[in-house]
This record gives structure tokens, C-alpha cells and sequence, in this order.
């Protein structure tokens, strides 16, 4: 939820703070500071809002340091404020945080005993009064160790010691931290981004770990307080990947990125000179009785997506459930089936405690991930991984078909594997999914026909989506798209229910956006379509060429995608949508890449 930033610096630190501090701007955007060693002693700056604001604190009043470490907050104890904003102090300590201590409150009332004031309504706070605490009687590292041993919940922590001139100690449980290694200078991160601009050498902690960092070394030690080695590896996050180009945004650079995206996820999973699927994991496909899929938001979208592919060409039973529902309902689970957390950061909290949730009860694991070393990659059994780069952008656009491509690889290799479908309909199946990227990128030059609706949309109060099949996925994935940049309530709906509810909200005023490719529902969604138009709804109906032509005359626009297998037009036809909610929140002057009160992964819950 929160970016972190430390660097035991040879140079003045400030201005590579808040350069890192902008690529983490991502995780939460509610208030950010920074704090650095001047003279011995450590100052901070921080301010309300975002990165810009803190930069107007820093023209005023600069912070002349070579040690420093930074935060960009998403609040979650405390609501966003100068006051609540890290770096938190308390004596001798300052430190940034990501995560949530759960036993804050008693933590804080027990300090409060002993005497201690606070500043701030953060649980932050807390840990810094308890470090200080701890240093009046320990050195700074076993302080720290005495300091985590008394916390619940998750955090990830950078922190300065007063009178430590070349010291920063950091720590992770349930939120992520990487140590970055420099030349003669050493840094700390949320993660390979944060770091990115300033080394590609990076060692992922551990759950549990802590770390003391200087110019030269790291001194790793998990937690029993053991010194530990955690592999130094070479991390491809090159500072271009995360740049935008000439794009405005990054949403819209990342939606023009899917071919090449869908491209490498395709590659890792087929075999183009053989057509033949290539999916990794000792799973016994034939006798594999059911597929958990759980996940949230867009991930939880692209299960639903899977969930339609793996039963229909594999006949395996597949449940997909929303990941914070699913654990506290005790789900009736059975050993040796197979649990898929789908996760394009694979830090969320809800879906990695539903994932453990699965593995306690003796499931096999599987992680569909863009994060290769994220905290799901390294707890599963199999790595499914994405392969289609950084994603910045809040609102997921190219990790969402990258999915679908891995779950479709998947549907496909199962239903090999459990003699649904013989060797040339494998290859068939592979040929056309290879044809995806091609087809996606014909999709993206919609981008005039939909920019032409994004200003009428963007007057709506309401907006419906509807499809049929394997588009209502879809549906649901083009309605949280439009609500989660453009602030425009929309629903997703199975075309089928809308005579069961939903067409009462059907008036001259709501757009209806109906997915139907010329496929075997085409005749069911064209009904539809007349039955909202008979109620003055506006269809903006997207479709391919044989869906235009048979498309009932009176839509208010027909967007044609190209001509796709079914196996793939949710693919093909994820574009546009992606492109109609952009458009509107361009239109309506919505901060597309940072939405308000968003952030890219959830790792709290
Ligand atoms: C998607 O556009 C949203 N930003 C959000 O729903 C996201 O998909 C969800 O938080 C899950 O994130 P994850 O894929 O990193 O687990």
C-alpha cells in the first residue's frame, strides 16, 4: 500500500528520494516524506498530498543529507495528513512504514502508561516509540529485534537511528522489502522499481527478516535472529520499462503494451515449433478432481475468465472465489486439489491469506503472477508467471489479458492432458491463441471509434455492461475499469439477468455497453439489445464484422473488433473496453494513473 525508499548515500540524497518516491507514487498517494542525517542528527520533511507537494516543502527547505529514506503513504490508520504522513519520530527514532500492526492499540495505550505522548493517530507512531524505548537499554539492532518481536500484523520498515550517522535498519513481515546493492552505497526498497534507477543487484528479504545496512554491507539476520545470506540477484526491471514513452499515461501506454505483453506471457507457455502447450508443474491433470481460483478485483475477473476456458475444453470443475470472502466462510476443501492464487503483484493480503488458507488444508499451490519474486511466487508450488513487464498503471490493463493468456495455456495443456482434446486440436488451440497478440493490436486501433463515445459517456450517472458467456467477465472487468478511473458507477451484468432486475435502471440517460462477438450467444445478446433499446437505452455494441451485420439496426455506436475465435475474443475484445473507460477519465479530467483512494497492490486487508 505504501512505497519505501532508503539510501546509504555517497551523494546528497534528496533528489534520488523523490525521484524513487515517484516511481513508488503507484502503491498510495495520500501524504509523503522523506528524513536524512544532517550534521548527526536527523531532520525530516513531509507534506499532505502528493510527491509534488513534498518537492514545494523541499524548495523551501532542503534537506542536505547523504543518508535518507522516504515514504509515500496510502492511509490506512490516520487519515492523510502532514501529521500522520511518514517518515514517524519518536526520540532517537525515525522510520517509514507499509503494512498494518494489528495489536497497535494496546501497544499504544501501554506506552502511553509508561508516559510516552504521540503525534500522530498512526500505528506507525507506535513502532518508533517502542524502538526508542528499546534503544535506551540495547544497541540499535537487537532494539530493533526486541521492537518486532512485540508486533502483530504486517510492515515493512526503513528506519534512521539518531546519532547513526551511516546506519539504516529495515525489516519486512507480510509486506515486502528488498536490499539494493550499489558501489559504495547501499539501499533499501518496496520493491525492484524503488531501487531500479540506482542498482539492478538486488536481495529479496525474507518473511520475517531484518537488515542493517552501511555503505558497504548488509547484515541480513531472520527471525531468530540468526545471521542469514539471501541470494544477490541481476533484476531486468530496466529504468525503461517503467518510463511512459510518449504516453500521457501509463494506463494508456500499458494498454497499447498487450501485444508485445501477450506476446512474452504466450511464448512462456507454448511451443511454436511444435503447437504444443508447455505448462509447468508435476500436476497430474487426469486425476485432478477440482481448481480453487482466488484472487481480487481484475485478478479475480481473469479467474472467472479461467473458470469459463479450463471447464469447457477440459471438463474440470473450477471454483473462483473472491479471496477475501472465501477464507472466513470455511470453504469445504479437499486435500491434493488445486488452489490458484491470481495476483498481478502477488503482494495482495487477501488473496496470499486465502492461498495459505489452502495450503493448510493440503492443497496443491499454483501463483499466476507478474511479480516473479513476489511474496505468492515464493510460497507456492508452481509459478505461473505473466511475463508482461512492470504495470504502473492502478487500473490493470495488460497483466489482465496476460492472465487470461496463462489461464488459457492452462485450460488447454488440462484438457490435453485429460484426453479431451486430441494432439491436432491441441495444435489448433495453440495456433489460435499464438494469433492473440496480432489480433489484439488490430483491437487497439478502435482507439478513434471509442475515443468518439468516451464524451457522451462521460456525462452518465450509470453505465451497464453486459455480455454473455465468457464475455460476462469481460463485462464485469469493463464496468470496474470505468468506475475505478472515471468515478462513474457501473455494473457488470450477465446479459441474461437483465430482465431480472437491472433493465429497471434502463433510461435515455444510461449508456449500455453490450460485449457480443459473432458467437453462439450472439442471437440471446442481440435480444438484449433490443430490449434495452425499447426502454430508450443508448447500446454502444461491440462486436466483430459478422456481429455488425447482424447487429439489430438503432445502437448509438456498433465498435467492430476484429474477427476472432472464441477462444480468444475475450482477448480481442478486452481493448476497447479498457480504451472507453481511459477515454472517459481522460474526458473527465481524472488522474487515470492514480485514481483517488487506490492503490496498485493492496497488501493490507
Ligand atoms: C484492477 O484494475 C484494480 N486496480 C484492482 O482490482 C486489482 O486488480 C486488485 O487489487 C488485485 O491486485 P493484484 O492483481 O495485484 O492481486
Amino acid at each position: 500500500m505504501c512505497g519505501i525508499i532508503g539510501i546509504v548515500g555517497t551523494t546528497p540524497v534528496q533528489s534520488r528520494l523523490i525521484d524513487s518516491l515517484k516511481r513508488l507514487e503507484y502503491r498510495g498517494y495520500d501524504s509523503a516524506g522523506i528524513a536524512g542525517v544532517v550534521d548527526g542528527h536527523v531532520e525530516r520533511r513531509r507534506a499532505k498530498g502528493k510527491i509534488r507537494a513534498l518537492e514545494e516543502v523541499l524548495a523551501a527547505d532542503p534537506l542536505n543529507a547523504t543518508v535518507g529514506i522516504g515514504h509515500t503513504r496510502w492511509a490506512t490508520h490516520g487519515g492523510p495528513s502532514t501529521r500522520n504522513a511518514h517518515p514517524q519520530t519518536a526520540g532517537r527514532v525515525t522510520l517509514v512504514h507499509n503494512g498494518i500492526i494489528e495489536n497497535y492499540a494496546e501497544l499504544r495505550e501501554a506506552l502511553k502508561k509508561q508516559g510516552r505522548t504521540f503525534e500522530s493517530e498512526t500505528d506507525t507512531e507506535v513502532i518508533a516509540q517502542l524502538l526508542d524505548a528499546e534503544l535506551k537499554t540495547r544497541p540499535p539492532l537487537d532494539a530493533l529485534k526486541a521492537t518486532l518481536d512485540q508486533l502483530t500484523g504486517a510492515y515493512a520498515l526503513a528506519v534512521l537511528i539518531d546519532g547513526e550517522d551511516e546506519l539504516i535498519m529495515g525489516a519486512r513481515r507480510g509486506s515486502p522489502l528488498v536490499v539494493g546493492y550499489g558501489e559504495g552505497e547501499m539501499f533499501l526498497g518496496s520493491d525492484a522499481l524503488a531501487v531500479g534507477p540506482f542498482t539492478n543487484r538486488i536481495a529479496y528479504l525474507d518473511e520475517g527478516d531484518y537488515v542493517a545496512i552501511d555503505h558497504h554491507t548488509a547484515r541480513i539476520f531472520d527471525e531468530t535472529g540468526q545471521p542469514v545470506e539471501r541470494p544477490v540477484t541481476t533484476v531486468p526491471a530496466s529504468a525503461a520499462l517503467v518510463e511512459k514513452g510518449n504516453y500521457r499515461h501509463f494506463m494508456e501506454k500499458e494498454i497499447h503494451d498487450q501485444p508485445e505483453g501477450c506476446q512474452h506471457t504466450i511464448a512462456a507457455y507454448v511451443d511454436p515449433l511444435t503447437d504444443h502447450t508447455s505448462v509447468a508443474g508435476d500436476i497430474d491433470w487426469a486425476k485432478l478432481e477440482r481448481v480453487q481460483i482466488v484472487a481480487c478485483g481484475t485478478s479475480y475477473i481473469a479467474g472467472l475468465m479461467g473458470k469459463y476456458l479450463i471447464e469447457r475444453l477440459a471438463d474440470l470443475p473450477v471454483d473462483v472465489e473472491i479471496a477475501s470472502e472465501f477464507r472466513y466462510r470455511q470453504p469445504a476443501l479437499r486435500p491434493g486439489s488445486l488452489a490458484v492464487a491470481m495476483s498481478q503483484s502477488g503482494e495482495t493480503a487477501d488473496t496470499l491469506a486465502a492461498l495459505r488458507y489452502c495450503q493448510a488444508k493440503g492443497m496443491l499451490t499454483a501463483a499466476v503472477v507478474n511479480a516473479q519474486e513476489s511474496t505468492m511466487a515464493r510460497e507456492v508450488d508452481v509459478v505461473w508467471p505473466i511475463h508482461c513487464g512492470p504495470e504502473i498503471g492502478v487500473a490493470s490493463t495488460k497483466a489482465f489479458t496476460a492472465q487470461v493468456c496463462v489461464l488459457t495455456a492452462v485450460a488447454i495443456a488440462a484438457a490435453r492432458a485429460r484426453g479431451r482434446i486430441d494432439e491436432a486440436e491441441e495444435q489448433r488451440l495453440v495456433k489460435v491463441l499464438l494469433e492473440a497478440p496480432r489480433l489484439v493490436a488490430e483491437s487497439i486501433k478502435l482507439e478513434d471509434a471509442v475515443k468518439g463515445i468516451a464524451q457522451e459517456v462521460s456525462k452518465a450517472r450509470d453505465v451497464l455492461f453486459l455480455g454473455r458467456g465468457p464475455m460476462y467477465p469481460l463485462a464485469l472487468e469493463g464496468a470496474l475499469k470505468l468506475k475505478e478511473i472515471s468515478y462513474i458507477h457501473a455494473e457488470g451484468y450477465a446479459a441474461g439477468e437483465l430482465k431480472h432486475g437491472p433493465i429497471a435502471l434502463v433510461d435515455e440517460d444510461t449508456p449500455i455497453v453490450i460485449l457480443a462477438p459473432f458467437d453462439s450467444y450472439f442471437e440471446k445478446s442481440a435480444s438484449n439489445m433490443q430490449e434495452v433499446m425499447a426502454r430508450g437505452g443508448q447500446v454502444i455494441f461491440i462486436t466483430d464484422p459478422e456481429g455488425e451485420k447482424h447487429a439489430p439496426a438503432g445502437a448509438r455506436v456498433v465498435v467492430t473488433a476484429p474477427k476472432s475465435d472464441p477462444l480468444i475474443s475475450p482477448l480481442v475484445l478486452a481493448a476497447p473496453v479498457q480504451l472507453l473507460a481511459y477515454y472517459v477519465a481522460v474526458q473527465k479530467g481524472a488522474d487515470v494513473d492514480q485514481p483517488r483512494n487506490l492503490a496498485k497492490s493492496v497488501t493490507v486487508e
